[in-house]
């Protein structure tokens, strides 16, 4: 069935609790996405809604992949479920073999799981399996930063950074600490990464020389801190936490749910920046948000470290999913990861990123406008809150999406992360309908 034949008959949206949405907001002015396709979503009053923040940051392609819908499909009808315990399937390992791939030297062990929340749960999971394996069961504590967004289960809580996510889950993991988070409000409007701001790493060297660096089991970061309004690391920050991590044999993870596969112009952050970590997290684009699927991967020692740890034929690692590796996910996989080499994706990002970057940064002299930050096909527009934060960038967000141009907001600041597929043209129209939509804020 195509999908503009798809007929829906609720008439109530009053059954589904949506999520991180004002419900009862909602309900008064309805947004709801009818049709996708390229770049543009279709809303259910008929109107072109132009995708910035490619969905939730996990549409780089574009909607409406037919590659992608084939391959599932094709699958689906092959074969639609296998249980990936102790059974596989070869779509599982072609992916894994092909996500190696792109991935830096020496991490070549992918762990399947079914969004970015559950990766960073597996991610803490094999840190202390690894550190149990190795006789350092002692290593209990946990680095985490100001600001961070590393999802929603409770390992990701656990960590997170953004208060609103966490005040009303006091029931977390225990010995988390957290470093300060990078913009220092010093340097505002600088493209790509700050100057200054290297030396706010050591506040890991301070939490190793205040609780033992022996204690610590782990460093999680977003190398760009994405979901709280694209933070992007000074020069040289990433490096010194990887020096500080290898002096007290500390493992680094790099949460690239966002930054995974292409979104600032290198298949991960870690190539970017040139620095490498033990453990890297990623999600959405890996099947181009169509079908949920994210993994872990390690290097190849923490695999073999656990998997050697236990007798041969014994089970090395309590953990999996019903879902793990599905191969309707793998084949949305394989096919996205075809598309990209095939269309040369990630090298359209670093063509276009100084256009997309330039198109933002003509936005700097609106007088609602506080700070720009970005890199690759990632921006943060932070506007001045009007007293109460958050409140203008929640009402943004939705004359936005009525003005046609969709973008995430996180309290006062749209985080723009256009497809990859995106034309100059489609830039400007993103660009054009902020700007519009600042202006009627101003003069409201
Ligand atoms: C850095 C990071 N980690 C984890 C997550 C959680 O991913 P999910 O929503 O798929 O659970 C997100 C989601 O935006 C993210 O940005």
């Amino acid at each position: 069935m195509d999908g503009a034949q798809i007929q829906y008959t609720a008439n109530s949206l009053e059954s589904q609790w949506m999520p991180f949405t004002g419900n009862r907001d909602f309900k008064i002015s309805p947004r709801l996405v009818v049709k996708s396709e390229g770049v543009y979503l279709t809303d259910h009053k008929g109107g072109q809604v132009i995708d910035g923040s490619s969905g939730l940051f996990c549409n780089p392609l574009g909607h409406g992949r037919r590659e992608i819908a084939d391959a599932v499909h094709a699958q689906m009808i092959a074969n639609d479920y296998c249980s990936p315990f102790g059974m596989g399937h070869p779509g599982a390992f072609a992916l894994a073999e092909r996500v190696a791939q792109r991935l830096p030297e020496p991490i070549n062990h992918v762990f399947f799981v079914n969004s970015g929340s559950e990766a960073i749960d597996t991610a803490l999971k094999i840190t202390m399996a690894y550190h149990r394996a190795r006789g350092e069961a002692h290593r209990v504590r946990y680095v985490s930063r100001e600001r961070a967004y590393h999802g929603v289960n409770i390992g990701g809580i656990s960590l997170a950074g953004m208060v609103k996510n966490r005040e009303t889950f006091p029931h977390v993991m225990p010995n988390v600490v957290m470093m300060r988070h990078t913009w220092t409000g010093d340097e505002t409007f600088e493209k790509g990464q700050p100057q200054h701001g290297v030396e706010l790493a050591n506040d890991l060297q301070r939490f190793c020389e205040t609780y033992g660096g022996t204690t610590i089991s782990a460093v999680f970061v977003e190398p760009v801190a994405g979901s709280t309004g694209t933070l992007v690391p000074p020069v040289g920050y990433l490096e010194r936490v990887r020096e500080i991590c290898d002096e007290h044999g500390i493992l680094l993870v790099f949460d690239e749910v966002i930054t995974g596969f292409g979104r600032i112009g290198a298949p991960f952050a870690s190539q970017k920046f040139g620095v490498t970590p033990d453990i890297i997290t990623m999600a959405k684009a890996l099947t181009n948000g169509a079908i949920p699927m994210g993994a872990v991967a390690v290097r190849d020692e923490i695999y073999e470290t656990v998997t050697n740890a236990s007798p041969e034929n014994a089970i090395e690692f309590f953990h999996g999913y019903t879902y793990s590796g599905h191969p309707a996910a793998c084949a949305a996989g394989l096919a996205t990861q075809q598309i990209i080499d095939d269309e040369g994706l990630f090298e359209r990002v670093v063509e276009n990123e100084a256009y997309f970057l330039d198109a933002i940064w003509s936005l700097k002299d609106h007088e609602l406008v506080k700070d720009l930050r970005g890199i690759g096909f990632m921006a943060g527009v932070e506007v001045h809150h009007d007293g109460v934060p958050g409140r203008r960038g929640t009402q943004l967000q939705k004359d936005l999406f009525w003005n046609g141009c969709h973008v995430k907001f996180t309290g006062d600041t749209a985080i723009v992360a256009p497809q990859f597929i995106a034309e100059h043209k489609h830039i400007d129209e993103m660009v054009d309908k902020m700007r519009k939509t600042l202006d009627q804020h101003l003069h409201a």
